[in-house]
């Protein structure tokens, strides 16, 4: 397999370098892997003055699987938009078609307490958040500033959704559900916007060839209440992009910590772009307190998904739930009487446990 690292600003060289330890494990005991970085974001623009630099764009292209740490920071904030880090990532999930987004939000035993919600409404949590990634309002025109008649300016951008766009990820919400509790909950603002309408009327006609998944509706409103309230209630939440982005980063305070959650963002062939969801936390970069193990979870995902690995997707997960369970935090999911470990360590850890878990 050739994967691509793109670790990008912030904690993502940290973070990715501790993934990378974990593939090299995973290689001495006879993965097959071929690994080449790239810069992509702030990083990408220092190098060529393009948050997505054509080389690194390539190099994906030509990838089976790409890794990705974090893009952004502050040094960038000012740049116009077509330079900022966000651009890279927005324009390779669009360049690679990557619609489909897996989020998934899992609540570790071990990490119960360390969630800001109590140990009852959250413990056993298993939930899958699919979130539509190459349409909607990040992506619809027209968009951008214009001056009105009166003189002052006008902020605009357009929400849109075409039946196929809905159709082809609906499809794939109904065989998620399909191998797993089979409830799927469709989130969109049907009861305001026009393109949740027909977002609304497509999934309940994708419905009809998934007899055996029980499909409900929320609008997005409710659902973040939901979340919060009785987040065992869901098993799938299929979404758009915009709805999918917001309720991802709240379904991550559930298990402890956003330092905690992976994504698979897949095309129609199952190629995938593989990164934690939280992104380049500045403030803490390079001081080596970030939390590695979502990026490390993402490799997981990416063996499984993209490289059709379930033995070794299971080995790293068992490694984390044992490094877990041993006590090892980083400062995120401290926890009173638990060890506190930098970035290295929980590495250091991950890579050991996996030698147990062979
Ligand atoms: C995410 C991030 C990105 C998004 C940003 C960095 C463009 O928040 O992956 O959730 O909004 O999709
Ligand atoms: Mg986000």
């Amino acid at each position: 397999m050739k994967i691509a690292i793109l670790p990008g600003d912030g904690i993502g060289p940290e973070i990715v370098a501790e993934a990378v330890r974990v593939i090299e494990a995973l290689r001495t005991d006879g993965l097959k892997a071929e690994l080449e970085s790239a810069p992509i974001g702030g990083a990408g623009y220092d190098a060529a003055g393009d948050p997505l630099p054509d080389p690194t764009l390539k190099l994906a292209q030509a990838a089976d699987a790409v890794v990705l740490g974090a893009v952004g920071g502050p040094k960038y904030d000012t740049l116009p938009r077509p330079q900022r880090p966000e651009q890279g990532l927005l324009r390779i999930r669009q360049a690679l078609g990557l619609f489909t987004n897996l989020r998934p939000a899992i609540v570790y035993d071990e990490l119960a307490d360390a969630s800001a919600l109590k140990r009852e409404v959250v413990a056993g949590l298993d939930l899958m958040i699919l979130r539509e990634l190459t349409g909607d309002i990040y992506f619809g025109q027209p968009r951008g500033q214009r001056r009105l008649d009166d003189g002052q300016r006008e902020g605009f951008d357009t929400m849109k959704y075409s039946e196929s766009e809905i159709r082809r990820i609906a499809h794939v919400g109904f065989a998620i559900a399909r191998k797993r509790a089979k409830k799927l909950c469709s989130v969109d603002k049907a009861n305001v916007l026009d393109t949740s309408i027909l977002w609304r009327e497509v999934v309940n006609e994708v419905a009809k060839e998934y007899p055996d998944v029980a499909l409900s509706h929320m609008y997005v409103d409710n659902a973040a209440m939901q979340l919060v309230r009785a987040p065992k209630q869901f098993d799938v939440i299929l979404t758009g992009n915009m709805f999918g982005d917001i309720l991802s980063d709240e379904a991550s305070m559930l298990t402890g910590s956003i330092g905690m959650l992976p994504s698979a963002s897949l095309d129609a062939a199952g190629k995938g772009l593989y990164e934690p969801i939280h992104g380049s936390a500045p403030d803490i970069a390079g001081k080596g307190v970030a939390n590695p193990l979502a990026t490390i979870l993402s490799i997981a995902m990416l063996l499984r998904h993209s490289g059709g690995d379930e033995e070794s997707a299971a080995r790293i997960e068992a490694a984390v739930k044992a490094v877990l369970k041993a006590g090892y935090r980083t400062g995120d999911i401290a926890q009173p009487g638990m060890r506190t470990v930098g970035t290295r360590e929980m590495g250091d850890a991950v890579v050991a446990a996996l030698a147990r878990h062979r």
